[in-house]
């Protein structure tokens, strides 16, 4: 795709979200780097212009509507549409933690970041999406929150327990084929897909029976596998869930 595009990424203050910011900069993309915290969004946009980039940084709290209308009425008034929506920013605070041993607070709060949050943000820039000739949403999902693996005994993930985020990442998958359906018509794809194991503040967290493993990939090589879905192939397919460029099970 060529580029006068304008591109939105949540969470990108660090990890996968500034890698991707840095990736669509790279690209010619037109990328608003956005994050809870102003001063690290202007930090982090710092480190995208290094590299030639353009890219403005902007706060946005998912679960704060307030501040997702704000985003909305400032892409409107200053591009009027919006290309690529990159629903990126989580957290992961209950690895290890029976379900029955779950914090009410703890669930809602990875209900309100990794669904809730995303769900509202497409809902609101949905009228930018479909002025856009051809917009892409991404939503950040894990294999940790797929259905099947939840109670495979034959999954290499079965071991993985972290039930609010595992139930918010699979409510986000249902937030995918929503919406897939409903702008489907609109030439709009929006697509769920986990980016592997990946060297980041979260994916080094000391996951249960894996021992002194690392993650495998570096941000870098992970964002690199995920930009076919949002720059690189004309047609995407959507309502689906990725990883690797496979195609996996809910
Ligand atoms: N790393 C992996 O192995 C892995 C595997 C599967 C899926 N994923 C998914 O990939 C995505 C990125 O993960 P990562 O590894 O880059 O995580 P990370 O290093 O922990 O970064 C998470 C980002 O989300 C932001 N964030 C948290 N709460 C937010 C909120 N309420 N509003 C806006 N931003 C918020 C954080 O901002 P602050 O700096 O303000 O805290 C941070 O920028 C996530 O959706 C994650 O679930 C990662």
């Amino acid at each position: 795709m060529t580029n006068d595009r304008i591109a939105l990424v949540t969470g990108a203050s660090r990890g996968l979200g500034l890698e991707m910011c840095r990736q669509l900069a790279a690209r010619g993309v037109t990328v608003l780097l956005s994050a809870r915290d102003l001063a690290s969004a202007h930090k982090a946009a710092e480190i995208v212009r290094a590299d030639g980039g353009d890219c403005r940084p902007i706060a946005l709290d998912v679960t704060d509507a307030g501040q997702i209308a704000a985003v909305a009425a400032e892409l409107d008034s200053s591009y009027g549409r919006l290309d690529v929506l990159v629903n990126n920013a989580a957290i992961l605070t209950d690895l290890g933690v029976q379900p029955s041993a779950t914090d009410e607070a703890v669930l809602r709060a990875n209900l309100d970041v990794n669904f809730v949050g995303p769900f509202m943000l497409i809902a609101a820039l949905s009228p930018l999406l479909r002025r856009s000739d051809g917009a892409r949403v991404l939503n950040l999902g894990t294999q940790v929150g797929s259905f099947g693996n939840l109670d495979d005994t034959r999954s290499p993930l079965v071991d993985d327990i972290c039930p609010a985020y595992q139930a918010s990442k699979i409510a986000l998958n249902a937030a995918t084929a929503l919406f897939a359906k409903e702008l489907r018509q609109e030439g709009i794809t929006v697509n769920s897909l986990c980016p592997g194991w990946v060297m980041t503040d979260m994916g080094h967290e000391d996951l249960p029976d894996y021992g002194d493993a690392v993650a495998p990939m570096s941000p870098t090589e992970a964002v690199a596998q995920m930009l076919w879905l949002v720059e690189d192939e004309p047609s995407p397919p959507t309502g689906r869930f990725w990883s690797q460029g496979e195609e996996i099970p809910w």
